[in-house]
């Protein structure tokens, strides 16, 4: 199954996926995550990418699309995947229809978990005090929220002309969101 996360910064994208990749059983490919190690190993990307993630602001197209043609072509991504964090524009989703063009792979769905602002900054402050993620300071979060705003909400209706677009309710249990997300996806 071929399926693109999508939703606020801390709307639980990343804690679904997680579950996500154990019962459909195909990768969970987080860009964060990826860009996190690649600034952790101080690699070219890394190095690149650091300060632009400290401000809450998005990394260049070009290297976003490297980053995600590589690791979708590895052997892993072949049966599916859970893309969390890509496409977070209109012009990575196109960029992504071209890539999965080529590998005869489109995306089957498009989940958006739907939170309102006042849970997330409660759900980023919590999560500050027990991960201290760099950009999880609240300047920071305001900027990711209005990026979001700005150049991600708009992908969900990108999607929905295709007829992908699934919204699920955020709020409650872990599970009982995932419960939800599994019906959404007829699993
Ligand atoms: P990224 O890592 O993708 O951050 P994000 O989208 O802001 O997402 P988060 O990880 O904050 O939230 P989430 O939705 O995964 O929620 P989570 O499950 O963690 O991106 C970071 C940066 O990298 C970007 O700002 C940008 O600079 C760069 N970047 C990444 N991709 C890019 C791209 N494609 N192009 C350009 N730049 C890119 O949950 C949040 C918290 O809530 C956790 O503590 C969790 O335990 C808790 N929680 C989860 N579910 C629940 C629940 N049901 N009830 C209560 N608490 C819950």
């Amino acid at each position: 199954m071929r399926i693109v996360l999508l939703g606020a910064p801390g709307s639980g994208k990343g804690t679904q996926a997680t579950i996500l990749t154990k019962t459909l059983n195909v990768p969970h490919i987080s860009t964060g995550v990826l860009l996190r190690q690649a600034v952790q190993d101080q690699t070219e990307l890394g190095q690149q990418a650091e300060a632009i993630m400290n401000r809450g602001e998005l990394v260049p197209d070009d290297l976003m699309l490297a980053l995600i043609k590589e690791r979708l072509s590895q052997d892993d991504a072949k049966p599916g995947f859970i893309l969390d964090g890509y496409p977070r524009n209109l012009s990575q989703a196109e960029a992504l229809d071209g890539v999965l063009a080529e590998l005869n792979a489109p995306v089957e769905h498009a989940l958006l978990i739907h939170v309102d602002v006042d849970h997330i900054v409660d759900r980023l402050a919590k999560r500050a005090e027990l991960e201290n993620r760099s950009d999880d300071t609240p300047e920071v979060i305001r900027k990711r929220m209005q990026v979001y705003e700005e150049k991600t909400a708009p992908v969900t209706g990108y999607y929905q002309q295709q007829n992908k677009l699934t919204q699920v309710d955020g709020l409650g249990d872990i599970e009982e969101i995932n419960a939800r997300i599994s019906a959404a996806l007829g699993h």
